[in-house]
């Protein structure tokens, strides 16, 4: 049997709108531009929209999956010339916008079959601290949290840590900064969220980088493209790059562990 060296990310915030489905995306490209293959899952139950970023529309997507409604291996979806899959979710859909223990074993055991195919799975998941935000974060290996330098964000991505911590026993987190006008005020909001956590939770989280503000990101989104298929060469485009090698070399450093550890799992560790 071939060892397992996927990694699952779970992509995170605190508060909404800090960028968690283009950072996410825009990893899953600047990886396949290396050479690694992604699979790019949108766990935002509530408020898919993996689907409107990338513009297309899918016709089956993953509650359909768990519902019985299509195969799983029918609601993957490459995205070319990117060459990352996408498994998209339905957005505003009553049923399934929570992640019951049960609910969670299917979406477990439907994925297995394919989740090995893959060098990265990024989960995209919702802002908050939801159950179905707990449950999809306490099955990856990894974890990035996303913040901006604002307040109410580092507040907001405390809060999740300290509740993923209480509950899990979670230790480790990556922190990416995002929306920063420079590399020194990246580390002033690291350092404060970083303060914090060693102060009353004595954990220590990781700077994972950060991307700078950069008016590409909000064009790219109104013309629904990944922005390093919009303007590759613009700084947040090259940030993202940076991220990814980042995290390829994070990987690589984990092999053992990884290789030792299902892919996704039920009970975090
Ligand atoms: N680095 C950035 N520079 C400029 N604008 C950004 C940046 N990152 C995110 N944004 C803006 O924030 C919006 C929300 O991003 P999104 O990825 O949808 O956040 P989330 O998934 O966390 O809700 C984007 O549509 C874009 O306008
Ligand atoms: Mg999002």
């Amino acid at each position: 049997m071939a060892l397992n060296s996927t990694l699952s990310v779970a992509v995170l915030s605190g508060k909404g709108g800090v960028g968690k489905t283009n950072v996410s995306l825009n990893l899953a490209c600047a990886l396949y531009q290396a050479g690694f293959k992604a699979l790019l899952m949108d766990c935002d139950l509530g408020l898919a929209n993996l689907d409107v970023l990338l513009g297309i529309t899918p016709e089956g997507n993953l509650q359909n999956a768990l519902l019985g409604e299509a195969a799983l291996s029918d609601v993957l979806y490459p995205v070319e010339p990117e060459g990352f899959d996408v498994l998209p979710a339905a957005s505003g859909v009553p049923e399934l916008t929570e992640m019951s223990p049960d609910i969670r074993d299917l979406l477990l055991q439907r994925l297995e079959p394919v989740l090995g195919n893959y060098d990265y799975i990024f989960m995209d998941l919702g802002a908050g601290i939801s159950e179905t935000v707990q449950t999809f974060a306490a099955m990856a290996a990894a974890r990035i949290v996303v913040i901006t330098p604002e307040p109410t964000s580092l507040t907001d991505s405390y809060a999740l840590i300290k509740v993923l911590h209480n509950r899990f026993g979670m230790r480790d987190f990556m922190v990416l900064v995002n929306q920063v006008a420079s590399p020194r005020e990246a580390q002033a909001s690291f350092e404060k969220l970083d303060g914090a956590c060693r102060h009353f939770l004595h954990l220590e989280p990781v700077l994972l980088g950060h991307v700078r503000n950069d008016n590409k990101l909000p064009e790219a989104v109104c013309r629904q493209q990944p922005l390093l298929r919009f303007a590759p060469g613009c700084p947040a485009a090259r940030d993202l790059q940076s991220l990814a090698a980042r995290l390829q070399r994070i990987r690589l450093g984990m092999a053992d562990w990884l290789a030792a550890r299902k892919i996704l799992q039920t009970v975090p560790q």
